[in-house]
């Protein structure tokens, strides 16, 4: 598990995203994740939808199934399962912001049910969800093995999880630690990056039978390429977000060089892009 120098204080994460609320969903939108390119012809907005298809075919999910999203962003991957699959979907983020955008995209008859509060502590009935799924919510969180076991929790024997995660490498150079994985974790407000073996102990850990893991680092890294770009791009020609970046009030304007190591720890491999199916037995 790479971690930061020091540890990240309480409130970090939900901060880092109430703060660059405009600027991820001008630069990306309301998809608050990595794009999956299978063509490599995909538009970007093509992109993030494939993603949360995958990862919803791999939670297994069904018509009128009930399914959690864990760290649930801007909630769009979870409109896209409800109009896509016929699910019911729960939502769930720490970040005001982006609850208060989830809700006012008017869900129809509760579906999808945003909720604002901590994963680690969300008071979800047992056994109450068929499927799960968490992309890219984990390695936000400092305790992964209650995360497991909440997700195990709140599915029913036999439902399906879908973990999607930024993952380290199982053996990293020095200098690869030190101006890549370690900085984009302090940078990133990531408490813990894990690698492949780390998040496979971690599902066993809470009771979860692995089934698969899917590498699809290749079909994602070329997000980065494509938020520096238009990040240059609005640095050119956007006053505010120009402002933002050269405030020294701005606690995340960091984010920007945070991007250029993600970019790069793609290229040599430092970073991984995982997903991972696992059923809670039964
Ligand atoms: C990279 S974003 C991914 C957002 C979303 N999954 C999507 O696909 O658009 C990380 C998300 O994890 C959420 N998150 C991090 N820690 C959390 C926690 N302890 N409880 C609930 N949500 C959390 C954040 O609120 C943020 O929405």
């Amino acid at each position: 598990m790479i971690r930061p120098r020091r540890p990240l204080a309480v409130g970090v994460v939900a901060d880092h995203y109430q703060e660059l609320d405009r600027l991820y969903r001008e630069v990306w939108g309301e998809h608050v994740h990595h794009g999956l390119w299978r063509t490599g012809r995909e538009s970007p907005g093509e992109a993030v939808e494939l993603l949360a298809g995958f990862v919803a075919g791999q939670a297994g999910v069904r018509p009128g199934d009930h399914v959690c999203d864990v760290g649930s962003g801007y909630g769009a991957s979870a409109r896209y399962v409800v109009k896509q699959f016929g699910a019911r979907v729960t939502a769930v983020t720490i970040v005001p912001a982006q609850h208060a955008y989830a809700e006012a995209t008017g869900p129809v008859n509760g579906n999808p049910r945003y909720l604002l509060r901590d994963w680690l502590d969300n008071s979800l009935p047992d056994t109450s969800f068929d499927a799960a799924y968490a992309i890219e919510s984990t390695e936000h969180m400092d305790d992964k093995a209650r995360a497991f076991a909440e997700a195990f929790r709140v599915l029913r024997p036999g439902g399906g999880l879908a973990v999607c995660a930024w993952i380290a490498a199982e053996a990293v150079r020095p200098w690869e630690r030190r101006h890549l994985l370690e900085p984009i974790c302090r940078e990133g407000r990531l408490p813990g990056m894990g690698t492949e073996t780390d998040y496979r102990a971690l599902l066993a850990g809470a009771g979860f039978a692995v089934e698969a893991v899917t590498d699809i680092s290749r079909e994602v890294r070329g997000t980065w390429g494509i938020c520096l770009r238009e990040t240059l791009r609005r640095i050119r020609t956007d006053p505010a977000t120009r402002a933002f970046l050269l405030s020294a009030a701005s606690r995340n304007r960091i984010f920007l060089l945070t991007m250029a190591r993600i970019w790069a720890a793609y290229r040599t491999g430092a970073m991984r892009y995982l997903v991972f199916r696992a059923r809670r037995p039964g």
